[in-house]
């Protein structure tokens, strides 16, 4: 098959990087890409959000299929741009990836399907947001509703706190139009984890379960950030917890969509928290509450994710993306993985770029799969270009020997100020 992979991260790099170890050989294009995808890819500079661009290459090129990695394009609208050329695409119609870009949104879908989530009030006036708080106790969440990179949410544990993120939206503007509008929300007791889900409009197959990383810092402290590690599988989901995500959460989403006539298709990704055994339950009921839907694959998680797929994945997309997945799409091999991203030091406030990089092959012989986030390429060198740099992925037959392999990578790679969590997978060793 011919395919084109839009975006240029670490995600897409496990993408083009897992689609070239399918059993068919594919011709595979990545849209912008980065120094890593060109080792299984041909890069194409075209921007991931230019969707004129990338609309005319697929006209002129004709792939078999487009997967397409960010959001932002989803959104924009690149899949119903894509189609309307007859082109496939792996990735929801603008209209589905609402389901991202609307938190609003997101929490309609969810009330009217009887998914349980945390209970949640819309405002666009400060100050009925901040009269309602009263109801909500604290610790309590504000959320911008539109896409916010990531900042838009604050899990506030004072008054002032969360009176302070509800003027930085609704009075300062800070996020724009996309904190316009702000949902009050439940805060969830519990721990979090990653359900991406591949669904073809009325079915779906879950993909293994994974475990993000947010925080910058060891232990879980200091400013969010896309994802400094992952994970998978993530204990705290158990096996007979799987029929209950499909089919309460993943499938009612689906077909309360579906009666909006929104076919979704591509990644459905469920940010879940489960709340342990005697931790406060939420209003729900429900010891499984959504935090988030994402409307495309994470970022780590798909780093830890994809090299535990076996089988055809070029064909799993293909058919979720063409209405007629079926139970064999996905299979799983029994190695556990663990992701470790290497940043650059400052990340996420300001870092600087173009950082020679070394010991990229020395990782690689020591048995970790490196996957680049954010380099690129100048003659024979490989610059940092990134705040996330690198995730370095290792598999096993216990998740310890993962994390080791994982690690064993890391050590050999450095450029200036690299930066790195030391405690990827905490949680799982926790428990036991
Ligand atoms: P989101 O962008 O919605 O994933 O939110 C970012 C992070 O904020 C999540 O990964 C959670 O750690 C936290 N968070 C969001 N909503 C809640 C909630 N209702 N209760 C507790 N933590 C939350
Ligand atoms: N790792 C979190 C995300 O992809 O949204």
């Amino acid at each position: 098959m011919k395919i084109l992979v839009v975006g240029g991260g670490g995600r897409e790099h496990a993408i083009a990087w897992r689609l070239s170890k399918d059993p068919v050989r594919h011709e595979i294009y990545c849209a912008p890409g980065n120094a890593g995808t060109a080792s299984v890819a041909k890069n194409v500079p075209l921007h991931a959000e230019n969707i004129e661009g990338i609309v005319a290459w697929c006209v002129d090129e004709r792939p078999d299929l487009v997967v397409v990695g960010p959001e932002a394009p989803l959104v924009a609208g690149l899949v119903d741009a894509l189609e309307s050329e007859g082109i496939k695409a792996f990735g929801p119609v603008a209209a589905g990836a609402q389901m991202e870009g609307s938190k609003r949104f997101a929490k309609e879908v969810m009330q009217a399907a009887g998914v349980p989530t945390g209970r949640a009030e819309v405002f666009s006036d400060p100050e009925k947001a901040k009269a309602a708080l009263a109801s909500f106790g604290l610790p309590v969440v504000i959320k911008a509703d539109g896409l916010a990179a990531g900042k838009g949410v604050v899990v506030a544990e004072t008054l002032a706190q969360a009176e302070g993120a509800i003027n930085d939206m609704l009075v300062a503007n800070k996020f724009g139009n996309a904190g316009a509008e702000v949902l009050i929300e439940e805060f969830l007791d519990g721990e979090e984890c990653s359900i991406l889900a591949l669904v073809d409009g009325e079915n779906a197959l879950l993909l293994p379960s994974s475990q993000d990383h947010k925080r910058i810092f060891d232990g879980d402290k200091g400013p969010n950030t896309g994802g400094m590690g992952a994970y998978s599988p993530a204990p705290v989901v158990t096996d007979d917890m799987l029929p209950e995500i499909r089919d309460r959460i993943i499938l009612p989403v689906v077909r309360e969509l579906a009666n909006r006539g929104v076919v979704y298709r591509g990644i459905l990704y469920a940010g879940l928290m489960v709340t342990p055994e005697g931790g406060r339950l939420a209003k729900s009921g429900s010891r499984i509450n959504v935090v988030e839907f994402n409307a495309r694959f994470g970022d780590p998680e798909t780093e830890a994710v994809l090299p535990r797929l076996g089988g055809d994945f070029s064909r799993a997309l293909m058919n979720a993306a063409t209405g007629c997945l079926s139970s064999g799409d996905i299979v799983v091999r029994p190695e556990m993985s663990a992701t470790v991203i290497v940043a650059s030091g400052g990340y996420p406030g300001a870092y600087e770029k173009g950082k020679p990089i070394s010991g990229l092959d020395a990782a690689e012989r020591k048995g970790a799969m490196v996957f680049h986030c954010g380099t690129k390429r100048e003659g024979a060198q490989v610059l940092t270009a990134g705040g996330r740099v690198l995730s370095v992925t290792g598999l096993g037959s216990t998740l310890r020997e993962a994390v080791d392999t994982a690690y064993a990578g890391v050590g050999e790679i450095s450029f200036q100020r690299a930066y790195h969590r030391n405690d990827i997978a905490h949680r799982a060793f926790d428990r036991s």
